[in-house]
């Protein structure tokens, strides 16, 4: 694997008396797409949120970049970008002016903001729609700006959680494109998905997470493998094989 860029070691957390995440550790090489995969509950969110200095764990170690999340959270989050799962975004401003407003707070002066909101836009092929009221925009260009949104400062570790749920075609396919482009760019992908199918075409390693731990963690190709032909059985198969569930339910 290419030189580690997030260590997670051992990860807890409980809300009240139910453990949300119980014990998850896994690493991410630079540059690398690792896809967190798992239903409902799961606890990818709840890691995310560990990974990404918001929420504190009860215990267990985090490192990105070389960085300690809990002795120097300024550090990391100036090298991370998040786009949550739940939309973050002003419905009364426009694109432009959503994407300057979370550059300035990522600290970036106002000329750079600009700048880089029209970069991000022009990616999301969304400039067209720079000024308009993110209020009319459909559910696909929202996600596309929430997208848009976490690359502001240039990070150059991304955090996606479910960036494609329930969108049209048109979006789902700028937003897939887009993780390309950035992984050649290196720089390193975190991504959650209920949809295997993307999960197996975008990672290069998934983890495969149920009841707050990893169940199982590898490429696609090889987790494939450890239950038939990898080119005939899916990722689907081999979640329901692991659980006896369907990951969609
Ligand atoms: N702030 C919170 N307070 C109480 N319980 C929480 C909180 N956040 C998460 N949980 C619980 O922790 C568990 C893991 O939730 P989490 O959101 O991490 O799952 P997830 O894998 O992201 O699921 P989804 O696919 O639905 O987004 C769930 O049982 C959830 O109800
Ligand atoms: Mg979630």
């Amino acid at each position: 694997m290419a030189e580690e860029f997030l260590v997670a070691k051992d990860l807890h957390k409980s809300f009240n008396e139910q453990r949300a995440v119980n014990g998850v550790s896994f690493t991410i090489g630079k540059g690398e797409i690792f896809g967190l995969l798992g239903p409902n509950g799961a606890g990818k969110t709840t890691t995310i949120r560990m990974l990404s200095t918001v929420l504190e764990p009860d215990s267990g170690e985090i490192t990105i970049g070389g960085h300690s999340v809990r002795q120097d959270a300024e550090a990391v989050r100036n090298i991370i970008g998040v786009c949550p799962q739940e939309l973050a975004l002003y419905e009364d401003l426009s694109a432009i002016e959503n994407m300057v407003f979370f550059g300035r707070m990522a600290g970036l002066s106002g000329k750079d903001a600009h700048a880089q909101a029209m970069t991000y836009l022009e990616l999301m092929g969304l400039v067209d729609r720079a000024g308009g009221k993110v209020a009319k925009f459909s559910g696909g260009m929202k996600r596309r700006i929430n997208l848009a949104i976490a690359l502001m400062g240039s990070p150059k570790l991304l955090f996606l959680d479910e960036p494609t749920v329930g969108i049209d075609p048109q979006s789902r396919n700028n937003i897939y494109e887009t993780i390309m482009g950035l992984r050649d760019k290196g720089i390193t992908v975190l991504y959650t998905t209920h949809y295997m199918e993307e999960a197996d075409r975008l990672c290069d390693r998934v983890a495969i997470m149920d009841g707050g731990q990893i169940i199982k963690m590898d490429t696609p190709y090889k987790l494939k493998g450890e239950i038939g032909s990898p080119e005939q059985v899916t990722l689907e198969d081999v979640f329901l094989k692991l659980t006896g569930r369907s990951l969609r339910d």
